[in-house]
């Protein structure tokens, strides 16, 4: 599990493109294989008014109209982990422009937890079949001509997965930028020993290896960024560079993830994000409702 189960080929170079959802702070991908017009969508955004109960796709809307402007055609729709911060609008992207589906073989565990949290009833399938592939550790997929291999780095969540496709990663939330660190590990299913472990396997890439982010806050003001290096990352990374051994890490995330609130959007993200990015089923009435666990998480 510490080693990476592929070789790296940094002559391969994907075109990325990013978008980037304000609200959640959350960035999206376009990966275009160079030679064809295959591409993927990493991490789409679905909009939530989580106050008025309204969803839109705004921001679902921008990475459809890029995929028509350029001609492209869209071959997977990827998740990197089942997000608790943001709602995934990969099911209403692949209504439009077709594509598959995927993300790491452990989100039967993210369901059966998060099944029991919400008490889902057996309509629920808690298989991954919501979803059209489920990835494993060493998997690998294409893109047109461009290969992606599959790295499983959990810790945030069990399902984490790195996607990496010739010098690119997209690293789910496993790092942040080097000031921002990393992600928290204290979901359920999280954990800060295991999410160390994931970080060394990503760090152990070519130093030249351009990792894109899932999230930046932007820390001490300075702009959005989310493009680094495995490189700057072990030299600067505030977290886990200039080889911070483990336990000194595990401690620093627990300390801090125990003062951390949970994210705004958890509760509809996570019911909808289990569903692979599906509403919940509409009720007789004909609408789709969210569930709120009174102390439940
Ligand atoms: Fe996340």
């Amino acid at each position: 599990m510490s080693t990476i189960p592929f070789t790296p080929d940094l002559s391969v170079k994907p075109e990325v493109t990013a978008f980037f959802d304000a609200p959640t702070n959350t960035i999206s991908y376009i990966v275009k294989d160079p030679n064809s017009t295959s591409c993927a969508v990493i991490d789409s955004v679905m909009d939530i008014d989580y106050a008025a109960g309204r969803i839109s796709y705004e921001g679902a809307d921008e990475i459809i109209a890029f995929i028509e402007k350029h001609n492209l055609k869209l071959e997977w729709l990827i998740e990197t982990h089942v997000h608790a911060d943001h709602l995934s609008a990969a099911p209403y992207i692949q209504g439009k422009l077709g594509g598959k589906l995927g993300i790491g073989e452990n989100i039967t565990i993210v369901q059966d937890t998060f099944g029991k949290i919400f008490n889902e009833g057996t309509e629920f399938q808690r298989d991954g079949s919501q979803f059209d592939r489920l990835f494993t550790d060493g998997d690998s997929y294409q893109i047109g001509g461009l290969t992606t291999h599959v790295m499983h780095t959990p810790g945030h969540t069990p399902a984490c997965m790195t996607h990496v496709v010739g010098n690119a990663a997209f690293v789910g939330d496993t790092l942040f930028m080097p000031d921002g660190g990393s992600a928290r590990a204290d979901f359920p299913g999280g954990d800060a020993r295991t999410l160390y472990r994931s970080i060394q396997r990503v760090l152990s890439l070519p130093r030249e290896t351009r990792l894109f982010m899932c999230h930046d806050y932007g820390p001490n003001g300075r702009d959005i960024q989310w493009e680094t290096s495995v490189g700057d990352e072990i030299d600067h990374n505030i977290h886990v560079g200039k080889g911070t051994d483990e336990d000194t890490f595990v401690k620093m995330r627990e300390e801090r993830d125990a003062t951390l609130a949970m994210p705004k959007l958890i509760i509809p993200s996570l019911q909808v994000n289990m569903r692979a990015g599906q509403l919940p089923p509409k009720d007789e009435s004909g609408k789709s409702f969210l569930k709120v666990p009174l102390n439940g998480l």
